[in-house]
């Protein structure tokens, strides 16, 4: 399948077939999530499954920076967890890389500290937007500065002294929605949340299951201040997006048969799946239970001879943000059109990645639209061999990397080592998979 890969390229050459069972690294969200709150409780955690990109990575080594200690034993990561107001203010700029989660998780967590600090992150995190998170936070009392007043990273942060607050997030953000319950748990008072839709709820069910007081209501979340989580044993589900590209390849080559075990199947993860079940595809839950207030089951997906085009807008597309560059791969595959709207928070991501899906779909012969919201694909159901740009991209890199297998030809994908962001196993996992294809 992979001919050749330096750090610059790779080579995809197309498959017949995907075949074989695989467990996934663990959910980054969770991950993020899990080193952060077992960091402020009291005493020993253990993290189960800990993803090992560089965007958690980069978290780990702020809490690091911050005197939490942390060691790594057989049964996973055991961190030492400071209490609430154990953290130690740090000697340098934090450094966020690539992460978004890092960066607007974290600047929740400071704004609690009565000490200084500063974020900071690469070429592409610097120009993504910061006052979804810089004004609230203000609201509550933080003193939080960034450039072009409070818009872009690198920040600085003055924290503690904070109040709660009653507030409506104006775009369906799960980060922005993080950031403010962490900086609710140091607030005088509580915190209460409106989200315009529903966005993934790790920190809400992971507070919970940490024993934190909080409460959800549709779509109002309340949490008291002071309620800080307390140590536990967290176990980390495969992360479901990272599935999302085996998904996606296994449905659009025919003769495919994989399963995917022990995945995180929480509702506001489940988008992808359930747009590809709409499109036609064969995906079955063939197992599901409860883990630390998480669904984690097993997937298995067979090849389809054709699936159908779908419009998919609105409350559906925080649940599936991530996989849209998928989707739209297997979009090209589809009979008939698929439509993406009401997603424009795709621009400010890792890259643009509405623009970006365009741009280098065109390039593969795709018959694809861009539109200021989304785009819009009409399935040839081929594609072609060419040369891609990730843009550093790790989910435009994989998407890229299933057209490739789809498509007549050679696929060169530029970057490719940008996968680890997310995903360090990514080229190992679909190697395996493939070899039988
Ligand atoms: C994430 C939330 C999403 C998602 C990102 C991870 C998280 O971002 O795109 O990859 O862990 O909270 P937004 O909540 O900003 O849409």
């Amino acid at each position: 399948m992979v001919l050749k890969m330096s750090a610059n390229y790779i080579y995809v050459n197309p498959v017949k077939q995907l075949r074989g069972e695989i467990y996934l690294p663990g959910d980054k969200s969770i991950s993020h999530r899990a080193l952060i709150l077992t960091s402020i409780a009291k005493g020993k955690s253990l993290i189960k499954g800990m993803q090992r990109g560089r965007d958690c990575l980069a978290t780990l080594k702020a809490m690091k920076a911050m005197g939490v200690e942390v060691e790594e034993n057989r049964d996973g990561l055991v961190v030492h967890g400071r209490g609430p107001d154990g953290l130690k203010e740090p000697e340098n700029v934090l450094y966020c890389e690539n992460s978004g989660t890092t960066m607007r998780l974290l600047a929740g967590l400071l704004s609690g500290q009565s000490f200084y600090s500063v974020l900071s992150g690469d070429e592409y995190l610097t120009k993504r937007p910061m006052r979804r998170i810089t004004e609230p936070l203000r609201r509550m009392g933080a003193q939080v500065f960034g450039r072009k007043n409070g818009q872009f990273p690198p920040l600085s942060i003055l924290g503690g002294n904070l109040k709660g607050m009653d507030y409506s997030l104006p775009v369906p953000s799960a980060q922005v929605k993080s950031c403010l319950l962490l900086a609710g748990l140091y607030a005088d008072g509580k915190i209460c949340l409106t989200e315009p839709c529903r966005s993934r709820d790790h920190t809400e069910r992971m507070l919970k299951f940490l024993g934190a007081e909080i409460e959800v209501n549709g779509l109002r979340i309340r949490l008291k201040g002071g309620s800080f989580p307390s140590a536990g044993k967290i176990f980390v589900p495969g992360d479901i997006s990272s599935a999302s590209f085996f998904i996606g390849a296994a449905s659009l080559l025919k003769g495919s048969k994989i399963k995917i075990l022990n995945v995180g199947l929480n509702p506001t993860r489940r988008g992808f799946v359930e747009a590809l079940l709409r499109m036609g595809a064969d995906i079955r839950i063939t197992r599901m239970e409860k883990r630390c207030e998480e669904e984690v089951g097993d997937l298995e997906i067979r090849g389809k001879d054709s699936l159908k085009g779908i419009v998919v807008e609105g409350e559906t597309i925080p649940q599936l943000i991530d996989e849209i560059p998928i989707l739209a791969v297997v979009g090209c595959f589809a009979e008939g059109e698929t439509v993406i709207k009401d997603a424009q928070e795709l621009r400010v991501k890792e890259t643009d990645r509405i623009k970006a899906t365009v741009t280098e779909l065109k390039k593969m012969g795709a018959d694809i639209e861009e539109r200021d919201d989304g785009m819009i694909i009409r399935g040839k159901g081929k594609l072609k061999g060419a040369e891609c740009n990730s843009y550093g991209d790790h989910r435009m890199a994989m998407a890229l990397a299933v057209a490739g297998l789809c498509a007549k030809g050679k696929t060169k994908i530029l970057n490719p080592e940008c996968v680890a962001i997310s995903f360090p196993e990514f080229w190992d996992i679909l190697g395996k998979l493939t070899a039988a294809g």
